[in-house]
């Protein structure tokens, strides 16, 4: 490899408020015959560039998920790839959970990380390797989709503005960045109460320039029940996932 260590951080220690059917976080329901989790963490676990990932898990589901992991990746005979698998506990928001795997990191930091969200199964190597790329020459760069809808602002129910389409992108995951900025962005905003909604802002609010890698439709996030029938038509990719292992 030409460039400096990579390793990836997969959040998945939420609740699912928004999705929950029967009580459980929504990573952890079934698709393709796999928890949702599983399906990210089999496709970044199986790049040859990535030497680590950190499986963010709620303290209480950890053992449980640490088990799934050692059964799917020997059943798969993916001895090497378990190898490069660490689970740490999370926090109580996605940004807590992200600080906290970043914080695993620091007694052997790699060069850049790739935190990804677990609610997102389909990420297919092709979308990794883009933001590896893209990462390795600029040093900040999140994932993201062209925005198809025109958006409106709206106060009371009412338009206020409509936005230019042309320049608003859609984030999406894997946002990734050299480790010592993310480490620096997250501790900065944890000890000042800042809160942001994705890493890539957390990047912006301490001056980097975070460029845009083109996203696909298929790497959407799981984030209500009807989600999963969209889901459906992207069965194509969890078979080409299958295929890596
Ligand atoms: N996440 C996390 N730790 C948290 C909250 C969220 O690791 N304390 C993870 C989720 O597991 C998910 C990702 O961050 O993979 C994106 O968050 P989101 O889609 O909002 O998931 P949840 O927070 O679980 O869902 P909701 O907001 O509906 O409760
Ligand atoms: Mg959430």
């Amino acid at each position: 490899m030409s460039h400096g260590s990579v390793a990836a951080i997969i959040a998945a220690a939420g609740t699912g408020s928004r999705f929950s059917s029967d009580g459980r976080p929504k990573q952890f329901f079934e698709l393709g015959g796999y928890p949702i989790y599983i399906w990210s963490l089999l496709s970044l676990s199986t790049m040859d560039d990535i030497g680590l990932v950190v499986l963010v898990s709620r303290e209480s589901l950890l053992e449980e998920m640490k088990e799934t992991v050692d059964s799917v990746f020997a059943e798969r005979g993916l001895a090497a790839s378990r190898k490069k698998i660490q689970l740490v506990p999370g926090g109580d928001t996605r940004q807590e959970s992200v600080r906290l795997g970043l914080a695993s990191l620091a007694a052997a930091p790699p060069e850049f990380v790739l935190v990804h969200d677990a609610a997102r199964p389909f990420l297919t190597h092709a979308l990794v390797q883009a933001v590896i790329e893209e990462v390795t020459a600029t040093g900040a760069c999140t994932l993201a989709l062209k925005v198809a809808d025109t958006i409106k602002k709206v106060e009371s129910g009412a338009i206020i503005e409509t936005l230019d389409r042309s320049n608003l992108w859609a984030a999406h995951t894997p946002q990734a960045g050299r480790y010592l900025w993310l480490r620096e962005a997250h501790e900065k905003a944890a000890s000042s109460g800042l809160t942001a909604t994705d890493d890539a802002m957390l990047l912006e609010g301490t001056g980097k320039r975070v460029t845009i890698v083109e996203s696909r439709a298929h790497n959407l996030k799981i984030t209500v029940p009807e989600d999963i029938d969209r889901a459906a038509s992207f069965a194509d990719i969890l078979g080409q996932i299958n295929d890596y292992a």
